[in-house]
């Protein structure tokens, strides 16, 4: 797989691998034998950048990617994130849920390297932004554990184009993860996508398969698990899944025609849309891996793209992306 760079010079493969649905959020969480074997296949097929958050489990994905990871640590970048109040205490303190304080980001650098298991963090991102602490005080904090020698390179994640900005004048900013894929494009209209491309900063999109619709192998919410997270979304509400998966029908058309599959156009879609941007698609699955990563060397023409641009444009899809309490927590 081609390298991209993320900000002025952390190199990795295009395409990354999204780590949380192993512990956390889609159903049944991966036995910790399984989820070994496949952290190995994606480094033998080139997978350099794995995302995982202190959030995810809440703690337990980083334990379980670092210890995947440990015998290829010189071949691999690790991604994690900070930002979220864990546990009752927590959030008692802080109703709105995160907490950037800068004690809190160090606390957590801490914690994460000793549950990852390593001496540096590659990238680390604030999870969300924090209404409470200005994004300088942040990331003055994260620029001191670059320092320290603890982290190497600083994200945010669902910030805005103005955060995004103070943030980078403060401290170079590597990449910024939000959620981006042919149904949700929020990016390219909150100038979250054009500010990275003028600052030359990475673009992370999470989610590009749609949190795994845009495969078209989820038919029917119903048989989603009652803790599974995809329930709390409006797009995944029966109603409108229902007529979100006929503009997903059309995507599978599209690919049955060019003999690919739908999951590998809404990839190779989003990595067109810019040699700055490494999607991390999350999967649990070999088999599913392996699709992905062929996504890479998969090209679209010009009149392709638009046609995809055009099948599933904001417009026809139903159902916003997040409820109203977790959009309030983007683009802030
Ligand atoms: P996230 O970033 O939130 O993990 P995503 O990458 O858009 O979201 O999609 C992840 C979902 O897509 C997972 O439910 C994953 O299910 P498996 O663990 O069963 O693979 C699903 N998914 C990923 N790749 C897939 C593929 N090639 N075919 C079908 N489903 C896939």
């Amino acid at each position: 797989m081609k390298n991209r760079l993320l900000g002025s010079s952390l190199s990795v493969s295009s395409l990354g691998l999204g780590c949380m649905g192993m512990s956390h959020a889609y159903g049944t969480p991966l036995s910790e034998a399984d989820a070994f074997v496949l952290l190995d296949r994606a480094v033998e097929l080139g997978v350099t950048l794995f995302d995982t958050a202190e959030v995810y489990g809440p703690f337990t994905n980083e334990e379980l990617v670092g210890q995947g990871l440990k015998r290829h640590r010189d071949k691999v970048a690790i991604a994690t994130k900070f930002g979220f109040t864990i546990g009752d205490a927590a959030k008692a303190e802080r109703p709105s849920g995160v907490d950037s304080r800068p004690a809190h980001v160090k606390a957590v650098a801490e914690a994460s390297l000793k549950r990852l298991g390593v001496e540096v963090i590659d990238l680390f991102y604030q999870h969300r932004v924090d209404p409470d602490v200005p994004i300088e005080e942040t990331v003055g904090a994260m620029a001191d554990l670059v320092k320290e020698g603890k982290i190497r390179y600083l994200g945010l994640s669902e910030a805005s184009a103005a955060t995004l900005r103070r943030a980078h004048a403060t401290h170079p900013i590597a990449a910024i993860q939000s959620e981006y894929s042919l149904w949700s494009r929020e990016v390219e209209e909150n100038g979250v996508l054009e500010t990275c491309r003028q600052l030359g900063i990475g673009f992370v999109p999470f989610s590009p398969l749609g949190r795994g619709a845009l495969t078209g192998a989820l038919k029917d919410v119903k048989t989603l698990s009652d803790t599974d997270f995809r329930r709390a979304l409006p797009r995944f509400q029966a109603e409108n899944f229902e007529a979100n998966l006929t503009l997903i029908e059309t995507l599978q058309a599209m690919a049955h025609e060019k003999n690919t599959t739908a999951g590998q156009l809404a990839l190779a879609w989003v990595l067109a849309q810019g040699d700055f941007i490494v999607p991390i698609p999350g999967t649990t699955k070999i088999a599913n891996l392996e699709n992905n990563i062929a996504a890479a060397d998969l090209t679209l023409s010009a009149g392709d793209l638009l046609t995809l641009r055009d099948l599933l444009s904001p417009a026809k899809v139903k159902g916003e992306r997040y409820p109203e309490q977790m959009a309030r927590m983007a683009n802030r």
